[in-house]
């Protein structure tokens, strides 16, 4: 079966076509960075706009690289939530249109799901069961995933996401957006140990957590050592970029290693924009294989927002005979335990 994917829940266009028999075929991504750069965040409405204008120009290039026609597709898969509503009916009516012009099915996949699975994308893909660790702009959770849509949340954040705190933590450094990227290449320059930042919600039980408490500690250390024009001077900027990164990497390193052994299981998946990141990578290396455990993620253009991974989660259960009416209904809000196993 030849699925396309389409994802429009933020600030990037991704379509993608996978095929159940010779996997992926091939993806193509549009990034709306620009668009955004300039306001600091994703302003809603522009990203509609931008998806509307992108979408299928990018499917014709997609269907193009890979040598193939609109109707060589067998089914479609469109990112139905949680995201941005506008941006997310842009995916969604594009999908469910295509689908009845082709008359082949569609279905709304959970972007976090999406995300989760994006590891099998991989040439040596984890076995379930495992934990994950969704760690996006809008997520940090840990949850037990027995099987596709087989998942129960173990802990999440009460307060910001990783990801945003990457972003915010940025924005205090005057860094450009998305922050997280930018945090981690001037955290390179930094010198581990200058500043220590606190390790939020480690030191009692449980798998939650919580980094506005972080944010503020950053705020403050900025204010302290900035200089006439606000800002610390560069050298201090990197210190707290790296203090920053390696408080955010160790707390998720500790309650990941805290979640396996909660749950007597010794795989460990990644998945989302920050794990992208190489630090966080290379500390969870360290740490599981000290506890004969493994860590698994996708390739770094698949750790972010792309059309590959919702192609791939579409098409196990378009395979598994689920697939959605003509209504285009998005849900912006969807935890991911409501999802039904296949
Ligand atoms: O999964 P994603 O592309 O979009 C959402 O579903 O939210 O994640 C985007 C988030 C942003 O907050 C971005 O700053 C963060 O992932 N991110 C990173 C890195 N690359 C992206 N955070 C830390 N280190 C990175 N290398
Ligand atoms: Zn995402």
């Amino acid at each position: 079966m030849r699925i396309l994917g389409i994802e429009t829940s933020c600030d990037e266009t991704g379509v993608a076509l996978y095929d159940s028999e010779q996997g992926l075929l091939g993806h193509c991504l549009y990034s709306q960075i620009a668009v955004h750069s300039e306001y600091g965040g994703v302003v809603p409405e522009l990203a509609s706009r931008d998806h509307v204008r992108k979408l299928l120009p990018l499917v014709d290039e997609l269907l193009n690289d890979c040598g193939l026609q609109k109707t060589d597709i067998d089914g479609i898969a469109y990112t139905k939530g949680p995201g941005l509503v506008g941006a997310l009916m842009v995916g969604a009516c594009t999908g469910r249109a295509l689908a009845m012009a082709l008359d082949v099915p569609a279905l709304g996949v959970h972007h976090m799901e999406g995300h989760l699975l994006a590891p099998m994308l991989e040439t040596s893909p984890p076995n379930f069961p495992f934990i994950a660790l969704l760690v996006s702009g809008g997520h940090t959770q840990l949850v037990r995933v027995d099987g596709i849509g087989q998942y129960r949340l173990l802990g999440e954040s009460l307060d910001d996401a990783a990801g945003e705190a990457f972003d915010k933590a940025a924005k205090m450094l005057d860094l450009d957006y998305p922050g997280g990227p930018m945090i981690a290449k001037l955290a390179e320059s930094g010198e581990v140990g200058r500043f220590t930042f606190p390790r939020p919600m480690t030191d009692r039980p449980g798998l939650d957590f919580s980094f506005s408490g972080l944010k503020t500690f950053t705020l403050n250390t900025v204010a302290k050592h900035a200089q006439e024009n606000g800002l610390p001077d560069d050298q201090a900027c990197a210190d707290i970029a790296c203090a920053f990164q390696e408080a955010v990497v160790d707390t998720l390193v500790i309650k990941c290693r805290r979640a396996l052994e909660q749950e007597h299981l010794t795989t460990l998946v990644i998945a989302g924009g920050v794990s992208a990141n190489t630090r966080l990578r290379e500390r969870l290396e360290l740490a599981l294989k000290k506890i004969n455990s493994h860590v698994f993620y996708a390739r770094h253009e698949f750790c972010t927002d792309n059309g590959a991974m919702i192609a791939y989660a579409g098409c196990q259960r378009l395979m598994a005979q689920q697939q959605e009416g003509l209504a285009v209904k998005v849900t912006p809000r969807w935890p991911l335990d409501q999802l039904s196993p296949i």
